[in-house]
């Protein structure tokens, strides 16, 4: 039965789901303002819509919540924001093959129902952010092919012991430090990928 009290909670919740579609939409937005889009890939994204979900690159759930980003081979350079830890449902984030710079926000370690990282093949540096660890839903970790410094770090090892990660890529950064053989019994389901210097 539909009473005046909750077609009030019905208004409610619409406006607050419409909150967070524009949050999502300005976090994006405020991504493509620090990118430099030569081949305007990022064109369709207008911060006046009332979410992304129409937005080129971006695919929503029901819920008008955004899930993919993908931009991979796009020509883009730029940064990461830490805007992008808004993206409370995003699953996807393909950023492989562009000429991004500046460091992994240890925001993305926010991003908890994350399958699947892609950000190789660009130019980030400074270290892989022990936040990652928090991505227990990860299957897809690739960070090949960048300018990334320090250790692998504990808490991404401890993921790769929950058994969800499926690949883990990060040769040909500028890494040290070594991990265990990749087919022991506790890194059973991942290839983990790295330069041969910093293996044992
Ligand atoms: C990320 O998570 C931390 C701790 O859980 C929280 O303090 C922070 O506000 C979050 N950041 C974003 C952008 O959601
Ligand atoms: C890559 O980004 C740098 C700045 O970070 C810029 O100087 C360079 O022109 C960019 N290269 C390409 C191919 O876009
Ligand atoms: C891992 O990364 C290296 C360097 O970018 C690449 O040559 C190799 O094909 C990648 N392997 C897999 C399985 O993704």
């Amino acid at each position: 039965m539909v009473t005046p009290i909750s077609l009030v909670f019905l208004v409610f919740a619409v406006a607050i789901a419409s909150v967070d579609c524009n949050f999502e939409g300005d976090a994006l937005y405020a991504w493509k303002t620090k990118l430099v889009d030569p081949n305007g890939v990022l064109q369709s994204w207008d911060p006046n819509l009332v979410n992304p979900c129409t937005w080129y690159h971006v695919t929503c759930d029901n819920d008008n919540s955004v899930t993919r980003v993908d931009l991979g081979n796009a020509g883009l350079s730029g940064i990461l924001v830490p805007q992008l830890g808004a993206l409370s449902n995003l699953q996807y984030l393909e950023v492989y093959g562009n000429n991004i710079s500046g460091v992994i926000q240890t925001v993305i370690g926010n991003l908890t129902t994350l399958i699947s990282l892609d950000l190789y093949q660009n130019h980030l540096s400074g270290i892989i952010p022990s936040s990652l660890g928090n991505l227990v839903s990860l299957r897809f970790l690739r960070l090949n092919s960048n300018k990334l410094s320090g250790v692998i770090p504990a808490e991404l090892l401890q993921l790769v012991r929950l058994g969800n990660l499926m690949i883990l890529n990060v040769s040909d950064n500028q890494l040290v430090g070594s991990v265990h053989r990749t087919n022991t019994r506790k890194f059973a389901v991942t290839t983990i990928i790295q330069d041969p210097r910093a293996q044992k």
